[in-house]
C-alpha cells in the first residue's frame, strides 16, 4: 500500500515506514487562500489564489535529512467561476514523496469533496515529506525544488491563479552559508546572495484584468513577462557573486535566457541543473528552460562598474502553446533589470568549487524493463500512448529495480516537457546520441522537442504507490497528456 500519512482530514495516522526513525521535525502550515498582489505598480491589485495567501506562496528552507510535515489548509472560497477550482493538490515537484503526499492529481480535496484518489473530503491535509532517501546518501540531497496545485483537469488555471511557490533543500555540502568553516561545505553565495527567481507570463486587458484562455488546448501564452510575481522588475545588487535560481513556473511557455551587459552576453556558470548541483560548474553564456526547468547559476557583478545595469533577457519568441519559434529575437525581450549600486557589505567569502557534487552511478545491469511512451495529440486533446488520462495505472515497475523508459514525441511540431514523479532520472541519449553537458545531471523533466526521443534511466527505489508522468505544459497536462504509473512492493 501506499505509504505516508494517510487520508484528508486525518491526522496523525504514522504508517509510514520511515516514521519511527525519522519523526517529523519541522512543521509547516499552508493555508490555501486568497490574497491581493500586485503585479504591477501601474496596474491595480488583482485577486490570486495562495499558499498562504502569497504569489509566489511562502518559500520553504528545507535540508537534507530533516523530515518536515507540511499541514495544508484549504480555505479557498467554493468559486466555479472562471478557470481553476477550489478543490486542490499540493504537489512538491521532484521531491522524493510517499504516495500518500505526492499531491497527485487524483487526491485533491476541499471541505466540501474530494478525488479519486482519497476516502473523504477534509478542512485539511497533512503531507509528510521524509527527506532523506537511498539510505541517505548525500549525493541524492536535493537543491532547487519548487510546489505548486495539481488539480486533476485544473492545474493550469490553479498555477495562474498564483499556486505555486519554492521549496529549497540544503545540506553539509550545500549548506547555504558562505562563510560555512565545515571543510566539506562548497560555501557557494548564500543569504541574501541565494535568490530564486521565478519566471513566467500573463496576459492582461487594458484595465488591468486577467486574460487566461484554459479551453485553448494548444497552451497559454501571455505577453507580459513576471519575475516572481512581478512585471518585468529591477534588483540592485552588490559588486560580488550571486546564487540565482531560476524557475520556468509559466503555464505553457519556452525560455532561453542570457544575462546581458551593454547588448553582450554575460558568462555565468550554471551549478545546477533542475533540483541539483551537476558535479562540476559549466560556463556558459545561455541557457534553455522548458516548463518546470530549473537552472541555478553563478553570476558575478563585481567585475562591473558602480551603476551598470544589466538584463535578464529572454531570445525565444513564442506566439502560441506549439513551441518557440525557431530563429532567436535580434531583440530579445528584457525581463529583470540588475542594477550593480549596492555597496558591498562585507568581503564576499564565497566560492564557486571546481567540484560540486558527485553523481549516483547509473548501472545499466539493474534495467529489467524497457517502457516506450509515446506523445501524440488525439482531435483537440493529448495523448500518451493513444490514450487520454484515465486514472489506471500504465506502467507498474518494481520496487529495488531500474528501468529504462523511452520518450517519444510523435505530436509534429510541438514541445512537451515531460515531468516524471518521484524518482528522477538519467538521459542516457537525446535523440540517439548523448545529451549535452548540462542534461547530464540528475533530472526530472525532460524537454521532449518535435520528433525527439529521449532514452531515461531510473531506478525504484524505497516507496511503493501511484505516480504520475505528465506534459509540464499545463494546458496539455490538463487536456490528458498524463499517466499514472505504480510502483509496486
Ligand atoms: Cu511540477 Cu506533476 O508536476
Ligand atoms: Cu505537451
Amino acid at each position: 500500500m501506499p505509504t505516508g500519512l494517510r487520508g484528508v482530514g486525518e491526522c496523525g495516522r504514522a504508517d509510514h515506514v520511515a516514521w519511527p526513525a525519522n519523526p517529523p521535525v519541522d512543521l509547516y502550515r499552508f493555508e490555501m487562500k486568497v490574497g491581493s498582489h500586485q503585479f504591477h505598480s501601474d496596474l491595480p491589485s488583482a485577486k490570486v489564489w495562495g499558499f498562504n495567501g502569497t504569489y509566489p506562496g511562502s518559500m520553504i528552507h528545507a535540508r537534507y535529512g530533516r523530515p518536515i510535515l507540511v499541514r495544508l489548509e484549504n480555505k479557498l472560497p467554493n468559486e466555479v467561476t472562471g478557470w481553476g477550482s477550489p478543490d486542490i493538490s499540493m504537489h512538491l515537484h521532484n521531491m522524493h514523496t510517499p504516495s500518500a503526499s505526492d499531491g497527485n492529481p487524483l487526491d485533491w480535496f476541499s471541505s466540501r469533496a474530494y478525488g479519486p484518489g482519497l476516502t473523504s473530503p477534509g478542512e485539511y491535509k497533512d503531507h509528510h515529506y521524509p527527506m532523506v532517501y537511498a539510505g541517505g546518501d548525500s549525493r541524492e540531497a536535493l537543491g532547487t525544488c519548487w510546489y505548486h496545485d495539481h488539480r486533476l483537469d485544473f492545474t493550469a488555471g490553479n498555477v495562474y491563479r498564483g499556486m505555486a511557490g519554492f521549496f529549497l533543500v540544503y545540506d553539509e555540502l550545500d549548506s547555504g552559508n558562505e562563510n560555512d568553516p565545515n571543510p566539506l561545505a562548497l560555501r557557494l553565495p548564500s543569504g541574501d546572495y541565494d535568490v530564486p527567481l521565478m519566471l513566467s507570463d500573463r496576459q492582461f486587458d487594458s484595465s488591468g484584468y486577467d486574460l487566461f484562455d484554459e479551453f485553448n488546448t494548444d497552451g497559454f501564452i501571455g505577453d507580459k513577462f513576471m519575475v516572481n510575481g512581478k512585471i518585468q522588475p529591477y534588483f540592485h545588487v552588490s559588486p560580488r557573486k550571486y546564487r540565482f535560481r531560476f524557475l520556468n513556473a509559466a503555464i505553457s511557455r519556452t525560455y532561453d535566457i542570457q544575462i546581458r551587459y551593454n547588448g553582450v552576453a554575460q558568462g555565468f556558470l550554471q551549478i545546477a541543473n533542475d533540483g541539483n548541483l551537476l558535479p562540476a560548474p559549466l560556463g556558459r553564456t545561455s541557457t534553455t528552460l522548458g516548463v518546470a526547468e530549473r537552472c541555478d547559476m553563478i553570476v558575478d557583478f563585481s567585475k562591473f562598474p558602480v551603476g551598470a545595469e544589466l538584463y535578464l533577457v529572454n531570445r525565444f519568441q513564442q506566439l502560441d502553446g506549439r513551441k518557440p519559434e525557431d530563429t532567436l529575437l535580434a531583440s530579445p525581450i528584457p525581463m529583470l533589470k540588475f542594477i550593480v549600486d549596492r555597496p558591498l557589505s562585507s568581503p564576499d567569502y564565497s566560492r564557486v568549487p571546481e567540484t560540486l557534487r558527485e553523481l549516483p552511478p547509473v548501472n545499466l545491469n539493474e534495467v529489467v524493463t524497457t517502457r516506450d511512451f509515446v506523445f501524440s495529440r488525439d482531435g483537440g486533446a493529448w495523448t500518451v500512448n493513444g490514450k487520454f488520462f484515465n486514472g489506471q495505472p500504465a506502467a507498474t515497475p518494481k520496487m529495488g529495480t531500474a528501468e529504462i523508459w523511452t520518450l517519444r514525441n510523435a505530436s509534429g511540431g510541438w514541445i512537451h516537457p515531460i515531468h516524471i514523479h518521484f524518482e528522477e532520472g538519467r538521459i542516457l541519449s537525446r535523440n540517439g546520441v548523448a545529451p549535452p553537458a548540462h542534461e547530464r545531471g540528475r533530472k526530472d523533466v525532460y524537454l521532449l522537442g518535435p520528433n525527439e526521443t529521449i532514452r531515461v534511466f531510473l531506478r525504484f527505489r524505497d516507496f511503493s504507490g501511484k505516480y504520475v508522468m505528465h506534459c509540464h505544459n499545463l494546458i496539455h497536462e490538463d487536456h490528458a497528456m498524463m499517466v499514472r504509473y505504480d510502483i509496486l512492493p
